[in-house]
């Protein structure tokens, strides 16, 4: 099957890097989001981040020019999916918001699009069954930023035709991505792995182990990750690790994923990361430069 029109729903971090890529790259998008507001946040985003591309020599000012005119914005699910091939849910980690979405999708876009969602950890079977269509249903998990990194994890819910994973593997890698093929099981590969390893950095945080810079720089300088686990952690944002840790922990039904309880209150607490402003580090300026929270010293 050719994939020629794509929607993206949610305009958020995800949804903008996604629809960015695929805008970059030629294809036609709509871009669907409840708020306006975030419709328009969203658009100015992905222009600051095509200019990032074209001051560094990656794009020229043509390719951004086009790109931001091969997306259109809509507020309106049915009217932003009904000629499309493909749909790309990448709204917030909710079960029932994503099963009432695809319920939407399964009824007003045509009967052969694929309906793939970007979740991070919810189940694609589960997401399916909300579908006429579960063989259509696929997990399209881009990583953060979009634009940058490489990676799509493709997940086949226990329905997925595999017409359906064959044809997302090629465009996956038409837009420059590198996809990989796993099965529906808590958390897929990606998060079944980098969760349990944030969890432990807060847990050696909160044993006492180490300081937050020391237990980042460990594995940094020693591991030669780009970031320190407990700076991924807010760069993810500290309610996603939480949902995510609790996904594992009951689809497994193994202690060992449970939440650190530090995690918890922080969460509680409402303390969430860079999106708040605090989170193991403090983001106040424009600075680069990481700043430890009061709280951690
Ligand atoms: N759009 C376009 N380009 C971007 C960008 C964006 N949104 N963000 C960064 N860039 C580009 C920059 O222009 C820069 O380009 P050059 O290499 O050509 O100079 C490059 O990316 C690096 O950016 P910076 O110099 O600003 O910053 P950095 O060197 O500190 O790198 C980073 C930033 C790419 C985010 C890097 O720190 C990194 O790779 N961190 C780890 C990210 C990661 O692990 N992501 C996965 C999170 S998990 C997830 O997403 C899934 C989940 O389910 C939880």
């Amino acid at each position: 099957m050719e994939i020629k029109k794509i929607t993206v729903i949610g305009a958020g971090t995800m949804g903008n890097g996604i629809a960015h890529v695929f805008a970059q790259n030629n294809f036609p998008v709509n871009l669907v989001d409840v708020s306006e507001n975030q419709l328009e946040k969203a658009l100015k985003t992905i222009e600051n981040n095509l200019e990032r591309q074209v001051a560094k020599a990656t794009i020229s000012e043509e390719a951004k020019e086009k790109a931001i005119a091969n997306i259109s914005t809509f507020t309106n699910v049915k009217a932003g999916v009904k000629e499309s091939d493909l749909v790309i849910e990448a709204a917030s980690e909710n079960l029932e918001l994503k099963m009432k979405i695809f319920r939407e999708l399964d009824e007003f876009s045509p009967a052969d699009c694929i309906l793939a969602s970007n979740t991070s950890s919810i189940s694609i079977t589960k997401i399916a069954s909300a579908t006429k269509r579960p063989s259509k249903v696929i997990g399209m998990h881009f990583m953060n930023p979009v634009p940058v990194m490489k990676l799509v994890e493709i997940i086949n819910g226990y329905s997925t035709d595999k017409e359906v994973t064959k044809t997302i593997i090629e465009l996956s890698k038409q837009i420059g991505k590198i996809p990989c093929e796993v099965n529906d099981y808590p958390g897929f590969v990606a998060n079944r792995i980098l969760m349990p390893m944030i969890n432990e950095a807060i847990y050696s945080l909160y044993e006492g182990v180490a300081g937050v810079q020391e237990i980042d720089t460990v594995m940094k300088l020693g591991m030669a990750h780009p970031m320190g686990p407990l700076q991924l952690a807010d760069f993810i944002g500290l309610d996603v690790c939480y949902s995510i840790l609790n996904v594992l922990y009951q689809g497994f039904g193994n202690p060992k994923y449970a939440p650190c309880p530090l995690l918890t209150n922080m969460v509680n607490a409402n303390i969430l990361g860079i999106k708040t402003g605090e989170g193991f580090y403090k983001y106040t300026g424009a600075s680069k430069e990481l700043v430890v929270s009061d709280q951690f010293k």
